[in-house]
């Protein structure tokens, strides 16, 4: 005989609640938050040169075939595992607020509105300067479509250029505060679901700290907005293509093929197809 005491019909979700908002949690810190911290600064590197910021994007870049994998393992995956199941939390208004002596509901609200916000940033953010996956012709493609704009050895000059109209600027800087209010004020949230500040004591401490993380990052993530739209393009490229030369001289960049076949993101189709021509057709003024 067939039973009729049916089990509740609970979703995937619903059934393991509790380890799936943990794991949430814990991508939002590691390695999300820390990966912001440090990208943050990376950029804002460029405040002070060019130079600076290219040799930082090198030590990046020199990964090489392992930075693919380190891209999906620690920053695309739980990215989009974070952002499927927070844009899940806040659509369905999912509260966590029985875990919480929650005060601050405003808090609470702008958490959610801010990670919509991050998504809509991150989606587009990712798509416009490095692309989601690889493929040959990818990079054809973005330059015609205006996407995958950022070339690692023309880092400074491709990030500015493809920053250069309002919208772009105006956008950055939204997504940016709202990435960075979301992880300093979820990093309080965070101390909530893990217990480790209870009291309402512990709680306006934790809260003090919160909030000068956050002012801190809000300082490097404008300084490194600040740094990208006000590098002149054209400039930058000098002392990139500079660099790429002496590197490729030295042996520790390989020639890139994208560089030698592709069309400048800087400047346009005019960019001449091989590296080491670049700087003639970009003399200095003074010459
Ligand atoms: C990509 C889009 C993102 C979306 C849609 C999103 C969404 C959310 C939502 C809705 C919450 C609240 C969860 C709750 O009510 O329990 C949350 C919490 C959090 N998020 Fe995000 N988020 C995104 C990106 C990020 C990023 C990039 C970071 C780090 C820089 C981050 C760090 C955090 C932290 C630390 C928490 C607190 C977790 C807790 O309270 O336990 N999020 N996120
Ligand atoms: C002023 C603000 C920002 C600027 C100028 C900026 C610049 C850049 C650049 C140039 C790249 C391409 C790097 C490459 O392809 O090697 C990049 C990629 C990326 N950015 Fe940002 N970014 C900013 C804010 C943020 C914020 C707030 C987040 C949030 C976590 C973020 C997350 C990412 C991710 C996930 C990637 C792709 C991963 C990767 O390329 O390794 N960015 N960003």
């Amino acid at each position: 005989m067939t039973s009729v005491t049916a089990t509740p019909c609970t979703s995937f979700f619903t059934r393991h609640e509790f380890a799936i908002r943990r794991l949430h949690s814990l991508t939002g810190i590691v390695p999300l938050g820390a990966y912001m911290v440090v990208h943050l600064t990376t950029n804002a590197s460029l405040l002070n040169g060019t130079a600076t910021f290219q040799r930082a994007v090198y030590a990046i870049h020199s990964l090489g075939a392992l930075l693919p994998i380190v891209e999906w393992g620690l920053i695309f995956a739980p990215l989009l595992f974070h952002a499927i199941i927070g844009v899940w939390i806040a659509r369905t208004g999912r509260s966590n607020t029985s875990h919480y002596t929650y005060a601050n509901n405003r808090r609470y609200k702008w958490q959610r509105i801010t990670g919509l916000i991050a998504f809509v940033y991150l989606m587009m953010h990712v798509w416009h300067l490095h692309g989601w996956v690889h493929f040959s012709h990818w990079v054809e493609l973005g330059e015609r479509y205006g996407f995958a704009q950022f070339r690692p050895y023309n880092a400074a000059s491709t990030m500015a250029a493809a920053m250069a109209s309002w919208f772009w600027k105006a956008f950055y800087l939204i997504g940016m505060w709202a990435c960075v209010y979301h992880f300093a004020n979820g990093l309080w949230t965070a101390g909530i679901t893990w217990g480790a500040w209870i009291s309402a004591a512990a709680q306006q401490r934790a809260s003090k700290v919160c909030t000068a993380i956050g002012l801190v990052l809000l300082v490097v993530g404008t300084s490194a907005w600040w740094g990208a739209i006000s590098t002149d393009p054209v400039a930058a490229k000098l002392i990139e293509d500079q660099m790429y030369e002496a590197n490729l001289k030295a042996g520790v960049v390989p020639p890139s093929v994208e560089k030698r076949t592709q069309p400048d993101p800087v400047l346009g189709e005019a960019a001449p197809a091989v590296a080491g021509e670049a700087e003639a057709s970009v003399a200095p003024a003074s010459e």
